[in-house]
């Protein structure tokens, strides 16, 4: 099924995507500014002191998430290295991603994203990439890695409830390690309980260039910025009862 190219607010191009009827990003965040401002800058300041992360990339699609991390890391001169794991449905889209007209800030990346569109891998000194050609629940049911940071950037649960249910969640804290951080644009009260019923911490967290998103950790945090504000989900509950998480078999 074909996807028509649409120009979002930053300048960057995004697509929507006929089969799930959505945009591939928020196109008021804009494509490339929703990848650095959602996902790769509250990620790695929470991660300042690492040298080593794996990152889980949910689901790659045109492959913002990765490639920006990348750019991030170089623009900021970061003493870092990084392993980016990431399960996607779609080979043909992958294919199609070295024709893709992707921001100038990637014009680096033209070898890396033609191997990566080629052989669903790319590995440098600095950083390796490797796109599983599986759905993402089979990926993650099978992996034995534990990440640091999982970029949380499915279409939204109407359309692919699978990825954003408890039993899901479920699934992801089992590969994180035990100071990881979720990244998500969601910012619904039924996928906060499908987080929190797995013991993650709930914040919701605005950046000055984008719209207001959910961050989730493994552990409850004492130091954040003023932006983080906590989400006492438990009191949720309670002034809310009818409120539940997401579950795989819809009742
Ligand atoms: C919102 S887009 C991802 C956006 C991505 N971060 C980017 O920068 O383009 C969602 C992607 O998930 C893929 N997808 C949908 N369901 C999936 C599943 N169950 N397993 C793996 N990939 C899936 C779609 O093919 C699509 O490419």
């Amino acid at each position: 099924m074909k996807s028509s190219l649409i120009k979002t607010s930053d300048g960057s191009y995004t697509i929507y995507s006929k089969k799930y009827s959505q945009n591939f990003h928020n196109t008021k965040d804009g494509a490339l500014s929703e990848s650095l401002n959602k996902h790769i800058i509250p990620s790695f300041a929470y991660h300042k002191n690492k040298k080593t992360l794996n990152i889980l990339d949910i689901c790659f699609g045109l492959g913002y998430n990765s490639l920006a991390t990348i750019y991030y890391i170089i623009k900021s001169d970061l003493d870092i290295s990084v392993n980016i794991y990431s399960p996607e449905l779609d080979i043909k889209l992958i294919r199609s991603l070295k024709d893709f007209i992707y921001p100038k800030e990637f014009d680096i990346f033209k070898d890396m994203i033609i191997q990566l569109s080629q052989n669903l891998k790319y590995k440098d000194k600095r950083c390796s990439i490797t796109i599983y050609n599986q759905d993402a629940r089979e990926y993650i049911s099978n992996c034995d890695i534990k990440f640091d940071i999982v970029y949380q950037d499915p279409f939204s649960s109407d359309v692919n409830h699978s990825l954003w249910t408890k039993e899901y969640f479920g699934l992801i804290k089992h590969i994180l390690n035990d100071d990881a951080i979720i990244t998500t644009y969601a910012i619904s009260t039924p996928i906060r309980l499908s987080l929190y019923f797995n013991n993650l911490y709930i914040y919701e967290y605005k950046s000055p260039q984008t719209l207001k998103q959910t961050i989730a950790f493994t552990k409850k945090q004492t130091n954040l910025p003023k932006e983080y504000k906590y989400i006492d989900m438990e009191l949720k509950q309670q002034r809310n009862p009818l409120a539940k998480p997401l579950l795989d078999i819809l009742t």
